[in-house]
């Protein structure tokens, strides 16, 4: 069946890995990536589909309510993939007024655009709004965290997250407008900014720079390679229930001390090293403000409603991010010049 996608924020990590999957395996739908190509979006991870006639980019910011609204109408979505945001905690802590204004307001004009331009009938359409574990805040050695888990986010980049999934559930109750909600843990893999753990990790060890691990490397989160989260996003999108909610995580728990030891032995070998050459750049850093310490998400529900299960295990989706890492050093090069040179020395160097 014909259809027309808008995907928010499909030149970031997540979204382009979304994009390519809805592009290459549905070739009847129009896809359209609406990206304001902050310092997180990189057209470069769609060079792929340039030619792709069922692919359209459309530069613009969700928090620009006029130009949502003009977008409705030219392109007539049948269906909104939302997720545009500011993502990334150690900026929401030193700079939260973007994540309000992105994440909560851009939502917001989303959600209005959505309910006004198809107020005739919202039979066939669905908002899908795309959000993180972090909203259930942080657990103990025990537990997960379960789709009725409490809200409890304790960043501001949780918070404007858990913002926004109320405000999504709200316009679902107060206008029937069909709206979904998935809530991920940490993805890894090809494409991610290099201000997230792995990617930074993986370009230091590389240049022989040290590794900051924030407090004692306790923290534990649970990690889901990107495509599988990518192939969540498609089912949920396709046979998920309206004004339901999906947890997606990976069974995968790992402190961060011990994923850096891992992926240490992983660069090690992958870079020639004698043995132990990565691990001595482990520097123990001054912790992140408020640091959560464990997430772990129960993902029964999806894995029994919608059949999905991660289909790889975590030893071989992280050969294949280092491999894509190595093999995509212009791809780092160029995002490493400039602004991230400024960000990481005001990130690191008064920890
Ligand atoms: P990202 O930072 O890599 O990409 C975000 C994209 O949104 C970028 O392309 C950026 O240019 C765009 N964007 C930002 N502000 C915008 C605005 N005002 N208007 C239009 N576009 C804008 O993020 P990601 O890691 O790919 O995360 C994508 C979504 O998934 C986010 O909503 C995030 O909360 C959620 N999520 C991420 C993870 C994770 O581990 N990365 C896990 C669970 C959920
Ligand atoms: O759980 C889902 C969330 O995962 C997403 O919603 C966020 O968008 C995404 O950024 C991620 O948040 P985290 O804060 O868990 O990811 P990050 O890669 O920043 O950090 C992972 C862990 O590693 C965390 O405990 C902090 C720690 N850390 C991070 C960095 C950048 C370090 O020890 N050193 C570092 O330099």
């Amino acid at each position: 069946m014909k259809k027309t996608l808008l995907v928010t924020g499909g030149a970031g990590f997540i979204g382009s890995h979304v994009v390519r999957l809805f592009v290459n395996k549905y070739p009847e739908y129009n896809i359209v990536n609406l990206d304001a190509l902050t310092y997180a979006g990189n057209l470069e991870n769609l060079k792929d589909l340039d030619q792709a006639p069922n692919y359209v980019f459309e530069k613009g910011d969700i928090r620009d309510s006029v130009l949502v609204d003009e977008l409705f109408v030219r392109h007539n979505f049948d269906g909104v993939i939302h997720l545009a945001a500011e993502s990334h905690v150690d900026r929401s802590i030193s700079d939260p007024m973007a994540f309000i204004t992105t994440n909560i307001i851009g939502t917001v004009n989303l959600l209005n655009s959505a309910k006004n331009h198809w107020k005739d009938s919202f039979s066939g359409k669905r908002f899908f709004h795309i959000s993180t574990d972090e909203v259930y805040g942080s657990l103990g050695k025990e537990g997960f965290f379960y789709e009725t888990s409490p809200y409890d986010p304790k960043s501001p980049y949780s918070g404007s997250k858990a913002s926004s999934d109320h405000l999504v559930r709200a316009y679902g109750h107060t206008y029937g407008l069909p709206v979904i909600i998935t809530n991920c843990s940490n993805n890894y893999g090809p494409n991610q900014f290099p201000e997230k753990l792995l990617p930074l990790a993986i370009n230091n060890i590389k240049n022989l720079k040290a590794i900051p691990v924030y407090g004692k490397g306790e923290n534990i989160r649970d990690w889901l390679y990107v495509e599988d989260h990518a192939r969540a996003i498609d089912l949920v999108y396709h046979k998920g229930r309206d004004f339901e909610t999906y947890n997606i995580g990976g069974h995968n728990e790992w402190t961060n001390i011990s994923l850096i030891r891992k992926l240490c032995e992983v660069m090690d070998r992958k870079l020639d090293r004698k043995a132990g050459t990565s691990a001595k750049l482990i520097t123990f850093v001054k912790d992140r403000a408020g640091h959560d310490m464990r997430y772990a998400i129960d993902a029964s529900k999806i894995e029994a409603e919608l059949a999905w299960v991660p289909s790889l295990q975590f030893e071989e989706g992280l050969e294949k991010t280092v491999d894509w890492y190595l093999a995509n050093e212009d791809w780092m090069n160029r995002i490493i010049s400039g602004d991230y040179e400024k960000y990481y020395e005001q990130q690191y160097e008064k920890r």
